[in-house]
């Protein structure tokens, strides 16, 4: 073997040893507890029509867009239907990306400059991660949603500083304390930035709408791949922002742009997100009942959202008790060290409208079976 090979097989040896070895699985015909499709909006017939007839009426689109959004690949219909978005969230202005990953990758590597300071909490995702990565800013961690700890990094930032943070958090399913954020990055003069990819559609329009916050954020970050079950996301602010983006943000200028089918479909999605809150509605009773029939005993983490962690640790463990939740017809998966710190290995249940109240009681009472063994 060269040495790459052999490089490549002891870093695949040493996730095998620790219990993490990632493979790639096919659709299953398990009971989905683990797909983002909160509001079912990715399975929705309903969705599939309206987005069918739509484009039936469009004679004039192109398959591809052809493009990047600078050169031949934007259109009308594409800004169109970002201001809309931006209307629907009451921010001034909104340029969509491909991904949350580019999203995300587009805006903490762009903004902050060298001599800025850029403070995330530490449970931030990966995209975040890695866009203040790319970036020059001093980088600090503050600890899950503590206050004090994010002042102790406050107090140390020079120049701009900007506190990246998540509405509801990917692994754990907890809210972040956003009023007493903000107040805090008034008093240092910080901006902040909302990833609001696990709010949107579970709490109406995101967190920040709900609480009456679209004035006082810097930005937001909205994906179309979770409750919206399309893909993509927009990154919402000012129209200074917007232009900034533009001219700067890496992952939204070097790649071609989305097709108009992927855009007429995320369109067709916000319509119907308008129509109903059935689906959040039997989503939230949902969340109320896998949460109550748990009860206090277990170590469920903290959350009124769609997503319920139930720490086990011990990435063997968690392994084990998940699989042999899929055998008995279950779809929950295991979050794994390094995906999440050591000693937090979890069962990560989410929680969707279309999830009956039996399949429920089911997954609850196999899980306090095995939790007791
Ligand atoms: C909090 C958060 N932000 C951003 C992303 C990335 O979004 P996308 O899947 O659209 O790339 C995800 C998805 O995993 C996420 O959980």
């Amino acid at each position: 073997m060269n040495n790459t090979d052999t490089f490549i097989n002891s870093r695949l040896e040493e996730r095998k040893l620790a219990g993490s070895y990632r493979t790639l699985k096919a659709e299953s015909n398990l009971i989905d507890f683990c797909s983002n499709d909160y509001l079912g909006f990715a399975r929705s017939m309903e969705l599939k029509n309206n987005v069918n007839n739509y484009l039936e009426k469009q004679t004039q689109y192109l398959n591809g867009a052809t493009g990047s959004r600078l050169l031949s690949g934007n259109t009308a219909f594409y800004e169109a239907l970002e201001t809309e978005i931006a209307c629907f969230h009451q921010a001034e202005a909104g340029l969509i990306f491909n991904s949350g990953y580019d999203a995300n990758l587009g805006l903490f590597s762009s903004l902050p400059q060298r001599g800025d300071t850029i403070i995330t909490d530490e449970l931030i995702h990966a995209s975040i991660i890695d866009g203040t990565r790319l970036s020059y800013a001093t980088r600090y961690k503050f600890k899950h949603n503590d206050l004090t700890s994010l002042e102790d990094k406050l107090k140390h930032a020079k120049g701009n500083c900007y506190i990246g943070i998540e509405s509801i958090y990917s692994m754990d399913g907890d809210q972040a304390p956003i009023e007493a954020i903000l107040t805090l990055a008034e008093t240092y003069n910080a901006k902040v930035i909302v990833d609001e990819a696990h709010a949107i559609g579970v709490f109406g329009k995101g967190l920040i709408n709900q609480q009456g916050l679209d004035d006082k954020v810097f930005a937001r970050v909205i994906t179309f791949g979770k409750a919206l079950g399309t893909h993509g996301a927009i990154v919402l602010g000012s129209r200074l922002l917007r232009d900034y983006l533009i001219n700067f943000a890496r992952s939204f200028i070097y790649t071609t742009a989305a097709s108009f089918q992927q855009i007429a479909t995320i369109k067709m999605a916000y319509e119907l997100l308008q129509q109903s809150d059935k689906q959040q509605r039997l989503l939230s009773n949902n969340i109320t009942l896998f949460k109550s029939q748990l009860g206090a005993a277990y170590n469920l983490i903290e959350s009124n959202s769609a997503i319920q962690s139930l720490i086990i640790s011990d990435n063997k463990r968690t392994s084990e008790i998940a699989k042999t939740i899929q055998s008995k017809g279950f779809d929950i998966r295991p979050i794994l060290s390094p995906t999440i710190p050591a000693g937090t290995e979890r069962l990560r249940i989410c929680l969707h409208c279309y999830n009956t109240e039996s399949e429920i009681s089911n997954l609850t009472n196999l899980l306090k079976q095995l939790l007791h063994d």
